[in-house]
């Protein structure tokens, strides 16, 4: 029995935990992981195929903008505005498409811890949802043709043992002029559920020594570079001189990213969160790091949305949470 994606629209054959000979004539090509199988009844401007990895990807080329989002992870890759000249986020190009490692790059999501699990410390960082796969429950372009892709999680029974007792995971993403990412956390069980999470946004830049982050005057962050310290942020924009690692607390602000060599302002608008991180791995931990280039550093940097140590959620039995993340372009001048 293979396992079914969006009710009977299409069929989704995942080769390597199917052997799927008896459901082909022809054996897959050999590199072929995954195989996207029947009828593609998607929206016009959305398509489901294969991509880097031979991983499955929701591609959309809509009048509005392009972008990619993965399965694994519901890890968006790409998003570009039509009226924009280039990618908003940051890839790697050294990122890996291997199981059990995450994507480099985009949009990953941490859940249900945001970096080492101080009590399982052999866990992986930034939680377990990054490192499997999601499944696609549905996917529409609105009238106004922004795209809505929608998934879930846990998808399988894998992902379900490593769940947190009875959670389940939505994430929506709409994908227009604007990009808006909405993670929802249900607590399905009888007890309180406690989760830090992240949208762990890589944003592409022109070069990170010449950009300023402005929304945070007055937050106190923790400073991971420094053992974890607590300061005040005095200066009303942040510039980045060294490996910024800070998870700024208790702010619900809205980020403005100012990168005059790209011509562009980024806004990052939040609700449902209250930390921001701001990381750039510099130069050496870039070198230590197999799936970043040597070289990458200088054009990304990652403005995150979250919710993280103290500002960690607690949901009673029976209820939701959502943190939602949403970027929009604006002109240096603040015209858009
Ligand atoms: C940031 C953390 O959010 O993610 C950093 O604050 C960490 O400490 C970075 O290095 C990247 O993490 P990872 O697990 O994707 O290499």
């Amino acid at each position: 029995m293979l396992p079914r994606l969006m009710s009977s629209e299409y069929t989704y054959q995942i080769a390597a935990v199917n052997p799927i000979g008896a459901a082909r004539s022809t054996p897959p090509p050999p590199l072929l992981r995954y195989t996207v199988a029947m009828k593609y009844d998607l929206p016009s401007g959305v398509t489901l195929d294969e991509g880097r990895g031979g991983w499955p990807r929701v591609s959309v080329a809509t009048d509005l903008c392009t972008a990619e989002l993965y399965l694994h992870g519901a890890h968006l890759c790409h998003w570009q505005p039509r009226s924009h000249p280039r990618p908003v986020l940051w890839m790697s190009r050294a990122s890996r498409f291997e199981t059990g490692a995450p994507i480099r790059g985009g949009v990953p999501i941490c859940f249900p811890w945001f970096g080492p699990n101080a009590a399982a410390p052999e866990a992986p960082v930034h939680g377990i949802v990054r490192l499997g796969e999601w499944t696609l429950e549905g996917a529409e372009v609105e009238r106004d043709g922004t795209a809505v892709i929608r998934l879930s999680w846990p998808s399988d029974a894998g992902s379900r043992a490593s769940a947190p007792a009875e959670v389940a995971l939505a994430y929506e993403v709409r994908l227009g002029d604007a990009l808006s990412m909405a993670l929802t956390v249900a607590n399905l069980a009888a007890a309180a559920l406690t989760f830090e999470e992240a949208l762990h946004t890589y944003f592409a830049v022109s070069d990170v020594r010449q950009v300023g982050v402005e929304g945070l005057a007055g937050a106190i962050f923790v400073d991971k570079t420094d053992g974890g310290t607590r300061k005040a942020q005095d200066d009303a924009v942040i510039t980045i001189s060294r490996e910024p690692d800070r998870l700024y607390v208790n702010t619900p602000a809205t980020l403005t990213l100012t990168d005059p060599g790209f011509g562009r302002r980024i806004r990052v608008a939040k609700m449902g969160s209250l930390t921001s991180v701001v990381w750039n791995p510099w130069i050496a931990k870039s070198r230590a790091m197999s799936d970043f280039g040597d070289d990458e550093w200088p054009g990304m940097i990652c403005l995150e949305t979250a919710n993280a140590a103290e500002n960690a959620v607690t949901l009673p039995p029976a209820a939701g949470h959502t943190m939602t993340a949403v970027v929009s372009l604006l002109g240096l001048s603040g015209s858009s």
